[in-house]
């Protein structure tokens, strides 16, 4: 029995290495909750050796990690003018590429993170509805390190290694009791010069549903509809949307699914989202609103890859490096697009074009 020996310990050896190697961690980041602010850890991303790394950035932020080199992974949204949004840490970024290494970019000082440029706003739709908050909305995607043209893709809690995108990262609310509750379920979409956040208020028996993960090709209008307008800031309440994949054809209720990526592009969808009722919009100037971020910019190296960059344009994030992430929101730039994006565009190749006419009017509402 003993000549045996040598061989099962190999085969421990073995084991302990591929597992060593495994995908998953002990619990899935949907499923960690940390009050804030005191019992959020360093990182809340912890365990070792998994396939995908370790934590980009950390959680404990405060004064001292407050610059536009913060890579905290903690993000907050209340209102129309106090909210976070998940983009690179460094410039020129594709999405697609980085997801799971997006770092928190806000529109107010004091959360310890990045903050979001002046200008880099140019449309936003905040929006309170039984269920969630969702805010929509333009954006000059460079200024938040995102690479021209580049059509994004999903951040959420779960991942198909239920890391999340990014790893570690979780989002706090005051908006529905006035002190923070933990946002267990949320989704947010950059890419596009445009972006959508819904937080779902963990206290409802739907948060899961409204902020549906699944459905990561088919954009804001699918997964938020909205009436979010270029120019426009406000701030609505308004009624429950459907939710995502679920639509009402000739009086029945019917699920769509999303093809997989390996079938091709998504040319059409059976349905049109239905933009839920709102009510009591308040609009505001952007110049009020974001007076602190008037003078903010990203760091000198972003504005390097920011501008004037469109021959080193080299990847549209339609073949994402990361399997384990969704690559891509699969829409397209709204109407409003600046004429040197849109050159820039026509440089970036032919599949990101097409898929951008067909999903045109998609994206948005
Ligand atoms: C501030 O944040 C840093 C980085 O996360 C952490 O190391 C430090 O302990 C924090 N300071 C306080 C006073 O919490």
């Amino acid at each position: 029995m003993s000549s045996y020996l040598p061989h099962i310990v190999a085969l421990v050896a073995i084991f302990t290495f591929v597992s060593a190697q495994s995908t998953f961690p002990a619990t899935p980041l949907a499923s960690k909750t940390f009050a804030y602010p005191t019992g959020i850890p360093y990182k809340v991303d912890t365990d070792i050796g998994l396939v995908r790394g370790t934590q980009k950035g950390y959680n404990i932020c405060n004064s001292t990690t407050e610059s536009q080199h913060s890579l905290c992974q903690t993000s907050i949204f209340n209102t129309l003018d106090d909210f976070c949004l998940w983009a690179p840490a460094e410039p020129n970024s594709v999405v697609g590429n980085i997801e799971g290494e997006m770092v928190a970019w806000c529109t107010k000082p004091g959360h310890g993170t990045r903050l979001i440029p002046g200008g880099a706003l140019t449309g936003l739709q905040y929006m309170r509805t039984p269920d969630y908050i969702q805010i929509v909305g333009f954006l000059d995607q460079t200024k938040v390190d995102i690479q021209v043209g580049d059509y994004g893709g999903e951040m959420d809690p779960h991942g198909a290694d239920l890391r999340g995108n990014p790893m570690g990262g979780i989002v706090y609310s005051n908006a529905w009791t006035g002190s923070y509750l933990q946002v267990m379920e949320w989704h947010n979409f950059m890419g596009s010069d445009a972006f959508c956040f819904k937080a779902c208020d963990s206290r409802g028996p739907n948060a899961a549903r409204f902020c549906e993960h699944i459905f990561d090709r088919i954009g804001c209008a699918y997964n938020a509809p909205n009436n979010a307008k270029p120019d426009v800031f406000e701030s609505c309440e308004g009624d429950n949307q459907d939710f995502p994949g679920i639509y009402t054809e000739n009086g029945q209720v019917k699920t769509y699914m999303q093809p997989a990526e390996s079938l091709g592009p998504i040319s059409t969808t059976p349905y049109q989202p239905k933009v839920p009722a709102s009510s009591n919009c308040k609009t505001f100037e952007s110049s009020s609103i974001f007076a602190a971020l008037a003078t903010v910019s990203a760091d000198p190296k972003a504005n390097d890859g920011a501008t004037g960059s469109s021959t080193t344009v080299t990847s549209s994030g339609l073949s994402s490096k990361d399997s384990t992430t969704p690559s891509a929101t699969g829409s397209s730039a709204p109407a409003k697009t600046s004429s040197s994006h849109a050159s820039t565009l026509a440089i970036t190749g032919v599949p990101v074009l097409s898929l951008g006419v067909l999903f045109s009017a998609l994206f948005l509402s």
